[in-house]
């Protein structure tokens, strides 16, 4: 037992550990280790951070997608999925609401719909990036090419979300349809962080096939690759899919891990997930006691959140933006923490690499 707290501070001053010790830290982990990770976790980021919690305001724009990934509520083959998409003119008016209501970061996520071309996400970023210039734009759109990738980052989008999902090859291909590959997927990940925008990756703690070395593997891969972001939640069964009888991941794995992404790199931005919030009531509040910094509340219009479901069961889709924002601003006060009305930019980023406003 001794030895795994050791592990934990020679990871918080060495940022890493070795294949082996980082299984032995997950292995072993017992509620009163995941209390010393965590109060660890919470001195580097309040060193970083302080106590401020950054919002990225979620809008789900299509939910139409080519993938057919095993896990996923949206894939092609559920034909239950009631499809939508949101015009420019729908997604520029959930900006003006999330603008009123303090957020400086919008996040345009969907599934990958080839109704947006370049030439019409172009014009949607452009849009955007006019009417506020003070705001980061983040997009999630999953794999595309290099020059759309490109296209999109001179249009004004400055950050990207897309999970690598697991970095163990036979895991991902447990998960994926033939024909998506990792190879691919961690190459979309190095153009678009070649391109400059700040990269987010990510995995499903919990996702069917995957095991410690699996991991163990994402581990090593985060810090090998540095991102700016990464986000984790539980995978979360749903009904219309082939894993929709499989055990949905664990709150407590999650947050222990979310506690060892903090020290791999303090300055990490790490949302507490929607998912995260959907398998415990008090998920998000429990991610950000771990380390998390950053919370993702919902901007899409209330008729189409009902229909962006990735797993079952999820949050928050008969509420309000205004209702998500003041709730989440209640949840971070009640365990002393505060909303920042700021884009909320990677603490390590170079001043060039900061986008002038
Ligand atoms: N449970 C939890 N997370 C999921 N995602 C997709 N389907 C599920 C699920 N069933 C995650 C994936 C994806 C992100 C947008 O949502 O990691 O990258
Ligand atoms: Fe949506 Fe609490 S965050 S209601």
């Amino acid at each position: 037992m001794i030895n795994n707290y050791s592990l934990v501070d020679r990871l918080m001053t060495d940022g890493t550990l070795s294949r082996p010790e980082f299984f032995t830290l997950i292995e072993g982990r017992t509620p009163e280790l995941a209390e010393y990770l965590f109060d660890k976790a919470r001195q580097v980021r309040h060193a970083v951070y302080g106590k401020d919690i950054f919002l990225r305001g979620l809008i789900e724009f299509t939910n139409f997608c080519r993938n057919d990934c095993l896990y996923c509520g949206i894939r092609k083959s559920n034909l239950s999925a009631e499809r939508y998409r949101l015009s420019q003119e729908e997604i520029l008016a959930c900006c003006r609401q999330g603008h009123e209501l303090g957020f400086r970061t919008f996040v345009l996520q969907g599934g990958e719909d080839p109704h947006y071309t370049d030439d019409r996400m172009v014009g949607i970023v452009r849009a955007i990036r006019a009417a506020y210039p003070d705001c980061a734009i983040t997009l999630s759109l999953g794999e595309r090419d290099r020059e759309s990738y490109r296209r999109l980052f001179r249009a004004g989008a400055e950050r990207y979300l897309l999970r690598h999902e697991t970095r163990n090859e036979g895991h991902y291909a447990y998960l994926h349809p033939a024909g998506m590959s990792l190879r691919d997927r961690l190459g979309c990940l190095e153009d678009l962080r070649s391109i400059g925008y700040q990269v987010g990756c990510g995995f499903m703690v919990g996702s069917p096939g995957q095991t410690t070395d699996c991991l163990v593997d994402d581990l090593l891969f985060i810090k090998e690759f540095r991102p700016h972001m990464v986000g984790i939640g539980p995978f979360i069964p749903h009904k219309d899919t082939p894993f929709a009888g499989r055990e949905a991941g664990s709150l407590e794995l999650t947050v222990f891990l979310l506690g060892i992404l903090r020290l791999l790199d303090p300055k990490l931005l790490l949302p507490a997930t929607t998912a995260l919030g959907t398998i415990s009531p008090t998920g998000r509040e429990m991610g950000v006691m771990a380390g998390a910094n950053v919370i993702m509340p919902n901007l899409s219009p209330v008729g189409v959140r009902n229909k962006y479901l990735l797993y079952d069961n999820k949050i928050c889709t008969g509420d309000e933006a205004a209702e998500c924002r003041f709730c989440i601003q209640r949840r971070m006060l009640s365990i002393g923490y505060d909303i920042a009305v700021t884009r909320g930019d990677y603490a390590g980023l170079s001043g060039e690499e900061r986008r002038a406003v």
